[in-house]
């Protein structure tokens, strides 16, 4: 068989393993892989590359993806699914593997539909796909986040400061929740639950008090009253980092209690740098599931977990319906709000 492999979305770290994953598993079938560059776009502008084991063997330590992405979509370009199609029959590819977050799967889903023999593999470090326990990248980041909030911690402390801190996560609080917890915030502030500013505020002041200094993690995704001018990409998202969430909280802070505040924000320093050991063996396992379920003629689905499990889901009961913090974990979260 000859097997495409694109990366889509923003990356994160596990793509290369993934791309690994499919490439090893696809030699136990002797078929051959091809790369697909620059997400979506490189099925529209032709643009490959052959890929072999000498090609993936040590790039499982790698950060981002050797094959390029895009925040391309497709059927936004002017006949850009009839573009993909060609090239893959003009390349005769047997089967695609999408590798990527909800945009990519969602344009996977809709070339399934269109008859294109797809297979999605979960990506991303907002965590927010459904249908499967976690995706590759999200713990990464994490530990990158708590890394940098251990540092702010230094920082604060000696100046005896509030610092409030920003990531990534778009409409979903994964990363807030999980860096919060894990690196010991005192408030965390997530899309999931509307702010309540003075309640937050009153807290923070009493850990003020008791410490010399607090710390606030804020997920960018937040609703703050502020003009926003960002860019929007082909699927509609906006350059949420440009909105300045951290800015505004620790103004309101610093108005609301007169103590010196500062803030900083992580950006896609929490998206680069080699994949956690969790996510190398995460990412692998989905690559060379999608590799078995392309033998299985398992088209339109994605590899997925469940439990410890890597299974099949259909991609229709994935793309489209992100997977929010809900009640349960929002509970979790208010049991560290002493
Ligand atoms: O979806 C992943 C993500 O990292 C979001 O958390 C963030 O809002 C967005 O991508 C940033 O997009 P870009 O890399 O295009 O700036």
């Amino acid at each position: 068989m000859r097997i495409g492999v694109l990366t889509g979305g923003g990356d994160c770290p596990g793509l290369n393993p993934a791309i690994r994953g499919v490439v090893y598993r696809a030699a136990d079938f002797g078929d051959e892989v091809i790369g697909f560059e620059e997400g979506w776009k490189g099925l529209i502008e032709d643009k490959k590359r052959p890929l072999s084991i000498k090609d993936v063997e040590e790039i499982i330590n790698y950060g981002g993806t050797i094959l390029f992405t895009s925040r391309t979509n497709p059927f936004k370009e002017e006949k850009g699914p009839e573009k993909v199609i060609e090239t893959l029959q003009k390349n005769n590819i047997d089967a695609l593997i999408a590798i990527g977050g909800d945009d990519t799967l969602s344009v996977a889903l809709k070339l399934h539909k269109l008859g294109v023999k797809v297979v999605g593999v979960p990506k991303t470090m907002d965590n927010d796909l459904s249908q499967t326990d976690y995706t590759f990248g999200f713990f990464t980041s994490v530990e990158v986040a708590v890394d940098a909030l251990n540092r702010l911690r230094d920082t604060a402390k000696s100046h005896k400061r509030i610092i409030v801190f920003e990531v990534m996560g778009r409409e979903a609080g994964w990363v807030a929740l999980y860096t919060g917890i894990a690196g010991a915030a005192d408030w965390i502030l997530i899309p999931e639950e509307k702010p309540d500013y003075d309640k937050m505020c009153e807290h923070l002041k009493k850990k003020y008090e008791e410490k010399g200094y607090a710390l606030v993690v804020v997920s960018e995704g937040i609703e703050v009253p502020i003009e926003t001018i960002t860019e929007v990409d082909e699927f509609g998202h906006e350059l949420l980092q440009k909105r300045g969430v951290h800015e505004y909280v620790a103004d309101l802070i610093s108005k609301k209690l007169g103590i010196s505040t500062r803030s900083a924000i992580i950006g896609h320093i929490q998206r680069g740098g080699p994949p956690t050991v969790f996510d190398r063996i995460l990412a692998t396992r989905v690559g060379v599931k999608a590799v078995e379920m392309v033998h299985e003629g398992d088209f339109g689905k994605m590899a997925a977990v469940s439990g410890n499990k890597v299974i099949s889901v259909p991609l229709e009961d994935a793309a489209g319906k992100p997977k929010l913090v809900d009640e349960e974990w929002l509970n979790f979260m208010k049991v560290f709000e002493k």
